[in-house]
């Protein structure tokens, strides 16, 4: 029997729903019932009516789907797996704002350790940040941890004031203007669809700003036949299996986070037979981090 077999007939026999994000492998991507964004892998962890969850990603991601589903297991291939942006904001950082701006809402990217996120009033996730910011009554936002993507959010939303930290993705930091132009020289008219993790430059001589499912449905609905993609090349997999007669450019080569990349098939399979490793969390720490992940459930409704 082959791997992706054997994959199957444990995750059916052990009661297993398989997520990932577009970022992981495209053979991991293949074998998954559910494969989505940052904000509907979250909004599907509330629906899943399997007794466990193999969660194929960053471990913030799972660390969500346990948040969120306390009562569930939740195993992931490899629990190293992890977003270095998750780590780049300090609570002390957070005390002092609070301290500084006494009404201020602490809006916390998913991307986030689930500490951070028990300190924060809502999450959001590149979808749905703008429609989640404007909805709060607060004038004073702490945008934690992305800068970039609290840079994009500040210019749709001006009628509030941004309170900006400056943690980043290493991997869409690294896409410059030069690239984008580059690129468009060598496929003029074709048009350039960015996720919101780039740089603020970048992100001005892109067509299409947008988080990866938001990308992938732009590219799916549009005319053009060629595309320049600014994010991570994971979502080659789905734009082609959507779109198998239109091209994607990765406007870098190399768009790679090498942390989605641990996950093969290699360790589902290990961890569909030894049902580990496990996301274990303190009792006391999911229930304060589920507070703003419901809100922006809510929120982003
Ligand atoms: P989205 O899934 O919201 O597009 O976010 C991308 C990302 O960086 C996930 O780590
Ligand atoms: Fe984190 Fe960037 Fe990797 Fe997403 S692509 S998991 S933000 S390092």
């Amino acid at each position: 029997m082959d791997k992706v077999q054997k994959i199957m007939e444990l995750k059916k026999e052990k009661d297993v729903v398989i997520m990932a994000h577009y970022y992981v492998d495209g053979q991991v991507q293949a074998l998954a019932d559910h494969v989505g964004d940052s904000f509907a892998l979250s909004k599907l962890a509330t629906t899943v009516t399997n007794k466990n969850i193999l969660f194929c990603g960053v471990k913030f991601m799972g660390e969500s789907a346990k948040i969120l589903n306390p009562q569930k297991t939740v195993i992931m291939p490899d629990i190293t797996a992890d977003c270095p942006m998750a780590h780049m904001v300090e609570v002390e950082k957070i005390k002092q704002v609070r301290k500084m701006f006494p009404d201020v809402a602490v809006v916390c990217y998913v991307n986030s350790t689930a500490e951070i996120k028990s300190y924060s009033d809502v999450c959001v996730t590149s979808s749905n940040a703008i429609k989640v910011v404007k909805a709060l009554p607060n004038k004073d936002i702490f945008f934690i941890p992305d800068n970039n993507l609290a840079q994009y959010v500040a210019k749709q939303v001006p009628e509030k004031h941004f309170i900006f930290n400056d943690g980043f993705c290493p991997i869409h930091k690294e896409i410059t203007k030069q690239h984008i132009l580059d690129a468009k020289g060598k496929h003029p008219g074709a048009p350039v669809l960015t996720h919101p993790e780039c740089i603020q430059e970048v992100l001005e001589v892109s067509d299409f700003i947008g988080s990866t499912s938001e990308i992938i449905d732009f590219a799916t609905k549009s005319d053009e036949k060629e595309f320049l993609i600014a994010t991570e090349t994971g979502v080659f997999y789905e734009l082609q299996q959507k779109n198998p007669d239109k091209v994607f450019y990765s406007v870098k080569g190399d768009q790679i986070c090498p942390d989605m990349k641990k996950i093969t098939l290699d360790n589902v399979l290990a961890a569909l037979e030894n049902f580990e490793p496990e996301v274990i969390m303190e009792e006391d720490m999911i229930e304060k981090a589920n507070a703003p992940l419901v809100q922006m459930l809510e929120l982003a409704k």
